[in-house]
């Protein structure tokens, strides 16, 4: 589902080239949940943008779900992406000037859906928030903004969905709810899941565990199930 080879990232600062990422090769099994850790400033932000077509790499290779990101640009990445992948922001990114389920339904629109009102309609109901769908962003709480912007991941029912800190900005019984949708919505429709995450339950509860540090990823823990290597 995704594969890199000695993706790198370099940025120009004004005491010269900055390498964010040093050379990263791993690869990520369809419907796998993997959890990216480490400390604040080591890469897993630039990392999970890189992986979701949001940037464009420095050097070395990445395929999502086959497809060479590393050669598409930037129109080319949006279209990908629109067709098979989701991404939470920590920040939620929600448009302020529009109410909850026309939040949802924006990027089903976006990809031409006819009946993106009524799938807005439905998957807010599975993230619980049915009788909030009129209400603007600012009328809501953390949690409940955080659903909506799973809702909005989750409508055009994505291949691979990334969540930057998904219940980094939450309570605790609001990041358990959060938990139990992402991996609810893995299970139901098979999506492969890989968060960025401080939340060492939230990261136990993945299958495979990553730790960034200084731009160098190793793996450290793998308990996926072997049958996974057929996707
Ligand atoms: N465009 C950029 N220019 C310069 N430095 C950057 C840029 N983007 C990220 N960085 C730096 O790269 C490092 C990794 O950032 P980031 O991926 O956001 O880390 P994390 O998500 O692990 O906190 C940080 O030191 C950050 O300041
Ligand atoms: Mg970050």
């Amino acid at each position: 589902m995704i594969k890199t080879s000695q993706l790198t990232k370099l940025v120009s600062t004004n005491e010269g080239e900055l390498e964010i990422l040093k050379p990263i090769s791993f690869e990520v099994k369809s419907g796998q949940t993997v959890a990216i850790v480490g400390a604040s400033g080591s890469g897993k932000s630039t990392l999970l943008g890189l992986l979701a077509g949001l940037d464009q790499v420095s050097d070395g290779e990445i395929f999502l779900d086959g497809e060479p990101l590393h050669t598409m640009d930037e129109e080319e990445r949006a279209q990908l992406r629109g067709a098979k992948v989701g991404f939470i922001f920590q920040s939620f990114m929600l448009v302020q000037s529009l109410t909850a389920i026309e939040n949802v339904m924006l990027p089903a629109e976006i990809a031409g859906f006819s009946d993106a009102k009524k799938q807005a309609q439905n998957i807010l109901q599975q993230v619980g928030l049915d009788h909030r769908a009129h209400h603007y962003p600012n009328q809501l709480s953390g949690g409940e903004q955080q659903r909506v912007a799973i809702a909005r991941a989750f409508i055009g029912k994505p291949k691979i969905l990334f969540a930057d800190e998904p219940t980094g900005n939450l309570d605790a019984a609001n990041s358990e709810k959060i938990e139990k949708l992402l991996f609810k919505l893995n299970k139901d429709l098979g999506t492969t899941l890989v968060l960025v995450t401080h939340d060492e339950k939230l990261a136990e509860h993945c299958e495979r565990q990553f730790t960034m540090q200084a731009g160098t990823l190793s793996e450290s823990k793998n308990s996926a199930p072997l049958k996974q290597d057929i996707a």
